[in-house]
């Protein structure tokens, strides 16, 4: 059939919230892509968990690499995590049978994204990741499309989830670090393992992609400077407050005359920029680019349904990418009903 058939390895988090999006909005997504998506295979440790998935028609892989090399899929969706084995060996499976691949695994690009993207190119496969950098926030778009044509000098922003909303609980509610993190990998934002986030490797993977993209140089996260708010106290977080900032943890990638200068650290931001203001679990990202000016982008950066949102798109992107077909459902279809506005009396 005309269907996008898709496999889904990793059914956590944000793999359970996609599935669940996948299936409750199928007859709008037919629509808005121009061709069903079909969810076909799916792969998980836990068989007997309940995630809200029906389950009906799709085949279970306890091993998401035979998933990758065999299932009858057009698409490969990795939301399993981490930088080596099953995710790596799967992806590459995936993209060695020409499956256009899909994934949010920073770790894993950080570590492998050149030797990935170059797999693909070489088998004419597509590979996003917009979900990989700053959760639902469109950055990897802005900096692969939207840009294209300028020359960056800057890229910086908060980008973890779990640190903002660490530090932004331990001011605004005085709790203490470890229930702000506790609380933070309940709501499903922080990575399996959690001194990812907060010792700032998790913004150091998100940066090395951004850099890559904006500068076009290497991927190189082991190579960029790292702190992270391990050792943020309340007392540090009342004290710049007493002196007109509030702490934030930054990844900043910048030109300079002898190369890219990649960093992550705590940062004492003034109370009145944006930057200061971005709470919780909320992501942003600035740009400084030569013909655009500065972008700023904020918006959830962690949690199931943004990230999951951000996937999505990177499907639908994969679902439209034939000639024609993005005009058709947007330009060609309209579905809703227009109102006039009504002005309050
Ligand atoms: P979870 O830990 O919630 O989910 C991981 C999933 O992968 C689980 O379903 C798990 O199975 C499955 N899995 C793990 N190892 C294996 C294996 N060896 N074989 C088969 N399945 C396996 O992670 P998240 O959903 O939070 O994250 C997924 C990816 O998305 C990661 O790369 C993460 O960095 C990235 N990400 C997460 C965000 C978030 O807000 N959570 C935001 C942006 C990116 P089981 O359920 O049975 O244990
Ligand atoms: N653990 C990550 C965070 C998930 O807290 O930002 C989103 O990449």
């Amino acid at each position: 059939s005309d269907a996008l058939k898709i496999g889904i390895a990793g059914l956590g988090t944000v793999g359970a919230s996609l599935a669940r999006i996948l299936q409750d909005r199928s007859e709008k997504l037919a629509v808005t892509c121009g061709r069903p998506i079909t969810i076909t295979a799916v792969s998980a440790r836990d068989r007997t968990r309940d995630r809200g998935i029906d389950l009906t028609d799709i085949t279970w892989y306890d091993d998401p690499i035979e998933l990758a090399a065999k299932a009858d899929i057009d698409v490969f969706v990795e939301l399993m995590g981490g930088a080596g084995d099953p995710a790596d060996n799967a992806v590459r499976a995936a993209l060695s049978r020409g499956l256009h691949v899909v994934t949010a695994n920073k770790a894993l690009l950080a570590r492998h994204g050149v030797a990935l993207a170059a797999l693909a190119e070489e088998k004419g496969a597509l590979l996003n990741f917009e979900a990989a950098v700053a959760g639902g926030i469109p950055v990897i778009k802005a900096l692969r499309e939207s840009l294209t044509g300028n020359t960056v000098s800057r890229i910086y922003g908060i980008m973890n989830g779990t640190c903002n909303y660490i530090l932004t609980k331990m001011e605004k509610e005085g709790l203490s670090f470890a229930d702000c993190l506790k609380e933070a990998q309940r709501l499903g934002y922080a990575e399996a393992d959690p001194a990812f986030d907060i010792e700032g490797n998790d913004t150091a993977h998100k940066l090395a992609i951004l850099t890559t993209l904006a500068f076009g140089s290497e991927i190189a996260a082991d190579d960029i400077y790292l702190e992270g708010i391990t050792n943020i106290s309340i007392e540090d977080i009342h004290a710049a407050a007493d002196l007109g900032y509030r702490i934030k943890l930054l990844g900043v990638a910048q030109r300079t005359e002898s190369g890219i200068e990649q960093r992550v650290h705590p940062t004492m931001v003034p109370l009145d920029s944006v930057i200061a203001q971005v709470d919780g679990v909320t992501n942003a990202v600035a740009i400084e680019a030569d013909i655009l000016g500065e972008l700023l982008m904020v918006g959830p950066g962690a949690g199931g349904n943004a990230t999951a949102s951000a996937v999505l798109g990177d499907i639908a992107d994969i679902a439209k990418s034939r000639p024609g077909a993005q005009q058709v459902p947007a330009l060609g279809r309209p579905a809703a009903k227009l109102a006039p506005y009504q002005r309050a009396q």
